[in-house]
């Protein structure tokens, strides 16, 4: 009969082990009882950049890596970006069930409510050099607000996560779109509760001199839908960070803040940036084939591909493609999709990146959405920010209840001097 366990024999000293495997995994701590001797601290794993260790058990996003599978709370990805709104994906992540007609009326209210900042925030925002990276301006002003709301620190009082769960999705696109006017030098637009929430973010971005902003339905439910893709994406890099500095008992603000800076990374959110770069640098779709012998070098990555977990194309991707046509029947069509395409058949056809599995990511076709509806360069990963911010707060959320969770602290192998005498400075040579 099988048995749900892993028998070891550890040839160092002939000892055997039986470890337990549960939802195909072992326990790292039961690695602790294989010591060579009693003061041997045990055996430990060693796994940098976490390519095959869980930190955590989770019920919020799954992702199939293989078949390019992505799901939040069971409901597939697709499903979601056809039929669901930003803030109802939101609650669903956050709640764990798809809200009622009058639950999500009380969520959108909650958080239409809590838009507005502190008018202290428009002065620090407005300390910042014309030319500051609206991304760092983010990521200051999520932290700054951690100084508005004291009450924030109580993060055992579930009303008072409650709180900042809704000020901190209300909020994001307010400080983001003040970053942007910041930038820009045009004046802050206050926000407009008559709109929703992605309709608000628009008005707060682009409101010139018009009395009331009327945004384009197309672009906002393309903008809405977008914000979904970005929602949650399991243990990544930024969730990682939120969770790792909230298992401090930091407040979310500053946990929310290292989130985001993990985020502007171009290895992370920062991609989708890097694409556009990379697709101007490329700018004619004969220079392809040249790029690529680059990439194959070695010399630089190929931006937007790629991905840690996602060995087949990313889901997200294929949905962002279909959006960048309703788009462009708005805007008109971004010229660099024809080069996106182009880059995309001839790397899906060569062994490098067949081989290596690497396919289109979530920020390969992102940016070229981003540029057609105006929005600069250097706002793309702030529109990631804003789209994960359900995210990171669900599974911020879901780490303080998880009676298992203890302040995140990795182990290392030790690999510097031993033990040696402190030498004057006038003996060093
Ligand atoms: N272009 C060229 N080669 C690549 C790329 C790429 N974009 N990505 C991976 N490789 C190669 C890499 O050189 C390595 O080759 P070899 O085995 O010969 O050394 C192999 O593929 C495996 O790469 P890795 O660096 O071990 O993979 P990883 O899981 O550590 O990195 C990644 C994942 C997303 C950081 C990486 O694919 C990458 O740098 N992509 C470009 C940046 C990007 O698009 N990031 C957005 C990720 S999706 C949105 C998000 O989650 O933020």
């Amino acid at each position: 009969m099988s048995k749900s366990t892993l028998s070891i024999t550890d040839n160092r000293t002939g000892r055997q082990y039986e470890i337990a495997v549960q939802e195909g995994a072992i326990r790292a701590v039961d690695l602790k009882q294989i010591k060579l001797s009693d003061d041997d601290a045990g055996l430990t794993t060693y796994d940098p950049g976490f390519l095959n260790t869980a930190a955590c058990r989770s019920a919020i996003s799954f992702i199939d890596g293989d078949r390019g599978i992505l799901r939040y709370r069971g409901y597939p990805i697709e499903q979601l970006a056809e039929k669901s709104s930003f803030l109802e994906t939101a609650y669903l992540l956050l709640q764990g069930e798809l809200p009622t007609a009058s639950e999500l009326d009380a969520w959108v209210y909650n958080i239409t409510h809590h838009t507005i900042v502190h008018e202290s925030i428009k002065k620090f925002i407005d300390g910042f050099h014309h030319d500051a990276h609206p991304m760092g301006m983010f990521v200051s002003t999520v932290a700054a607000l951690s100084t508005f709301y004291p009450d924030a620190k109580h993060i055992t009082d579930e009303h008072s996560r409650r709180d900042q769960i809704f000020r901190l999705i209300a909020k994001a696109p307010t400080l983001a779109a003040f970053a942007y006017r910041h930038s820009v030098g045009m004046p802050y637009a206050y926000p407009d509760n008559d709109l929703s929430y992605t309709g608000n973010f628009l008005n707060m971005m682009f409101k010139a001199t018009e009395v009331k902003y009327t945004p384009n339905k197309t672009l906002e439910h393309a903008l809405d839908v977008l914000f979904i893709l970005h929602a949650d994406h399991e243990q990544n890099c930024s969730t990682s960070a939120m969770r790792g500095v909230g298992s401090s008992h930091a407040d979310p603000y500053s946990a929310m803040a290292a989130a985001a800076a993990a985020l502007y990374g171009p290895l992370h959110g920062g991609a989708n940036e890097e694409v556009l770069r990379m697709l101007r640098q490329i700018g004619a779709r004969e220079n392809i084939p040249a790029y690529i012998e680059r990439v194959k070098r070695g010399e630089f990555r190929l931006m937007g591909f790629g991905h840690r977990v996602y060995k087949n194309y990313d889901p997200r991707a294929k949905i962002i493609k279909r959006v960048a046509d309703e788009v462009f029947d708005v805007t008109g069509k971004n010229p660099l999709i024809d080069i996106a395409v182009e880059l995309e058949r001839i790397a899906l056809q060569d062994d490098y990146f067949v081989s290596r599995k690497l396919y289109p990511n979530v920020d390969f076709y992102s940016g070229i959405i981003y540029e057609a509806m105006r929005f600069p360069m250097d706002m793309f990963p702030v529109l990631f920010a804003i789209g994960r911010t359900p995210g990171w707060l669900a599974q911020w959320q879901e780490m303080l209840l998880d009676k298992e969770q203890r302040i995140a602290r990795p182990r290392q192998l030790y690999i510097g001097s031993d033990t040696r005498d402190y030498v004057p400075i006038e003996q060093r040579r």
